[in-house]
């Protein structure tokens, strides 16, 4: 059976582990062996695609970048289609796209394993990234004390379902409306690990191992810019609200980073910050996914 990978709990606990296990590969075998491997991006990134390009080469593949746009995903050609013909060619499909379902099209037709870089919903390959991140800093998961400052977003929701997974305690601050919703906290008391959930972000980070931020508006919500900067107000990671959080605490942020409005300048580029370690776990975590889903 194909194997796809569009939110964090396509993998059991046990096969998330492997993957971790795996990005440590410091000499992964040639597992593509010059097949290519698809990505489709229908928004910009940076980490993503350097990261997931380098991970196919580092493997012997060849990645092959495309503007979603330049296909016409769902507009020349339908996605059933798209997943078929790039299916002949490479030996995984990956796409950052904004409405989910264009994944679940894709892995429906796919005979390759199908890769999320980024939805509306979930950002997957960035938990996987994080989780590593955690774990090369304090040697264990289990137990961590985690606390989510700002939108419950893309990049949250993944990171919850990976917490879940791995025994991390997550504790999610957001502004009322911009927090799970009933259906993201089902889903996460279905896999055993439904987060704390306050409009209080000093409550959250109160003794926290790590405290993560990502951006108020993600891409796609640019209209609601102005509107989303007043309803943060108060959730700006500072150095007063780290000071909250646990001695020894790290800071996360998946990027890009807007100084002054999720988080200070002071925190970002500050000494518990590990966001650059984080960006470069983007390539290990990606290649350790790929190395499982192509059967190392
Ligand atoms: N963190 C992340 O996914 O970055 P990019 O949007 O630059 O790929
Ligand atoms: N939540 C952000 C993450 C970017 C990596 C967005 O979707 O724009």
């Amino acid at each position: 059976m194909t194997r796809h990978f569009l939110d964090v709990d396509d993998l059991t606990p046990a096969e998330l582990g492997r993957v971790v296990e795996l990005a440590g590969e410091e000499e992964p075998p040639a597992v593509l062996g010059g097949r290519g491997v698809a990505l489709l991006f229908e928004k910009p990134s940076l980490r993503t695609r350097n990261a997931t390009e380098i991970a196919v080469f580092q493997l012997g593949g060849h990645p092959l970048t495309l503007r979603a746009e330049e296909v016409g995903l769902a507009e020349r050609e339908p996605v059933g289609d798209v997943a078929r013909v790039l299916s002949r060619y490479h030996a995984a499909i990956a796409a950052r796209v904004f409405e989910h379902h264009k994944l679940q099209e894709l892995a429906a037709s796919s005979s390759v394993p199908v890769i999320n870089l980024l939805s509306d919903d979930a950002h997957p390959c960035q938990a996987l990234a994080d989780v590593l991140t955690l774990h090369h800093h304090f040697g264990r998961l289990a137990g961590l004390e985690l606390a989510y400052v700002g939108d419950f977003n893309n990049v949250a929701r993944s990171l919850a379902v990976a917490a879940a997974s791995t025994g991390i305690k997550l504790r999610v601050a957001s502004p009322a409306g911009f927090g799970p919703t009933p259906v993201d906290l089902a889903r996460l008391d279905g896999l055993g690990g439904p987060p704390a959930v306050t409009s209080n972000p000093r409550e959250a980070v109160d003794g926290a191992d790590a405290v993560y931020t990502d951006v108020w508006t993600s891409m796609g919500q640019e209209a609601e810019a102005a509107q989303r900067f007043r309803a943060f107000e108060g959730f700006t990671v500072d150095e007063p609200l780290m000071g909250a959080a646990a001695g020894h605490a790290v800071f996360l942020h998946c990027l890009p980073a807007h100084r002054g409005q999720e988080v200070a300048a002071e925190v970002v580029d500050g000494p518990a910050s590990l966001v650059w370690q984080q960006a470069e776990n983007r390539l290990h975590a990606t290649r350790g996914l790929l190395l499982w889903l192509l059967g190392a």
